[in-house]
């Protein structure tokens, strides 16, 4: 007994000699780096991050959700290769999973969004910048310039300001536009933190990015006053025609979440569509978006590619994601989780982490590629379907 104990013992020096049972070597999972986020931010970081919309129903619903759909396997087929290299919004990349656009990751790192694009780069997956980011869009072109970058855009009343973004991207090399549509005018005043209390964001944070824009025509207001100002509702489906007219750069709109608005957009010529409900920080109390995406992929038709958010956390979430036919995902919360960690290591690993489950889980289904993923029929269903038939 006590020579087993001096052994573990031992061992457990020479592990830690080795750094095997460091804090980093625990962090094997999304979940992992979500506590160690929890422990590293102060509390309205975490806060500002981790905030949904009044009563947290959508942003809690994202993923429980993924627990209702279920696997149907088909083993004994050769599994030795997988290759799910695929293409989004226009660009290849290795693995279906990219960044969704979140705002402000300085607050995360010092080196803020540079540190993201970094790890995308090093990885070669696509970030969606967001409008709010601390970083400019020239600065991030400067410094990564050869991460595949989107440009997120939120249209308002205020065109000259919308079409300075658009050039800005353009000059500095972004392959696109995902323009938000699911936040007509301002909400930050009611989000919640995870316990009820309301959460009030701090408003002397700053995006220099989106004031390099707001300042052309407002040189004297916060881009804060000047945005929630011209975010007053009054966009409506013409405001997509006329940022296809100015641009010749793909645009996708993310904010879909029901057939109706994904055939609209579709008529609307839009380039890309993402399911997403701004991951329960809106409008709350809507479905999930992996209950929602079937709907959608069926209006649509493949008429445009249909891209996924909300509530990804694990590879088997990106794989039931793409088997209901998303062409790719995008990650937020565990992106920021990552770069709060470990900064660009952070990202690199998480993404690391969903691709690699993504693969095992495409293994153990039995399928090799995207295509046998999405084709298989009924690999992937939703329980209440599989018991109605029981
Ligand atoms: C802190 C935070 C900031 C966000 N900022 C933006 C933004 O600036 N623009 C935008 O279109 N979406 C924004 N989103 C929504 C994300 O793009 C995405 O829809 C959502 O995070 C996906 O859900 P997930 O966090 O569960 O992956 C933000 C989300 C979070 C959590």
């Amino acid at each position: 007994m006590c020579v087993l104990f001096l052994h573990a013992y031992n061992f457990s020096l020479l592990a830690k000699s080795l750094n095997l049972l460091s804090m980093d070597n625990l962090l094997l999972s999304v979940s992992d780096y979500e506590g160690e986020a929890r422990k590293k931010l102060s509390q309205h970081d975490w806060g500002y991050f981790a905030a949904g919309a009044v009563g947290g129903e959508t942003i809690k619903e994202n993923c429980e959700a993924f627990k209702r759909w279920r696997f149907r396997p088909r083993n004994l087929k050769n599994v030795s290769r997988v290759n799910c290299a695929t293409e989004v919004i226009g660009s290849k990349v290795p693995f279906p999973i990219c960044i969704a656009p979140t705002a402000f990751h300085r607050l995360c790192a010092p080196e803020g969004e540079f540190c993201t694009a970094r790890a995308a780069e090093s990885i070669g997956v696509g970030m969606a910048v967001s409008l709010w980011s601390n970083k400019t869009m020239e600065e991030i072109a400067t410094e990564v310039p050869n991460c595949i970058k989107w440009c997120q855009l939120q249209l308002t009343k205020n065109r000259i300001v919308t079409e300075h973004f658009v050039r800005r991207a353009e000059q500095n090399g972004f392959k696109g536009f995902i323009v938000t549509i699911d936040e007509p005018v301002f909400r930050n005043r009611d989000h919640r933190y995870e316990d009820g209390r309301p959460f009030n964001f701090d408003t002397s944070i700053r995006s220099r990015n989106i004031e390099q824009s707001t300042k052309i025509v407002e040189p004297d207001q916060s881009a804060f006053a000047a945005f929630q100002s011209w975010m007053n509702g009054s966009v409506e489906w013409d405001s997509i025609d006329w940022l296809k007219e100015i641009t010749d750069l793909p645009v996708v709109v993310k904010g879909i979440l029901t057939a109706e608005m994904a055939i609209k957009a579709v008529e609307h010529k839009v380039d890309g569509i993402i399911v997403s409900n701004h991951g329960g920080r809106i409008l709350d109390s809507t479905f999930a978006t992996i209950d929602v995406l079937p709907e959608v992929v069926k209006a649509v038709n493949g008429r445009v590619d249909v891209y996924f958010d909300g509530g990804i956390r694990k590879g088997t979430d990106v794989a039931k994601a793409i088997a209901l036919r998303a062409k790719a995902v995008f990650v937020g919360r565990p992106i920021i989780w990552g770069l709060a960690c470990r900064g660009e290591e952070g990202v690199r690993n998480v993404l690391e982490i969903l691709k690699n489950e993504f693969i095992f889980t495409m293994q153990f289904l039995g399928v090799s590629t995207i295509e046998e993923l999405q084709t298989t029929p009924d690999i992937v269903v939703h329980e209440t379907r599989y018991f109605s038939k029981l």
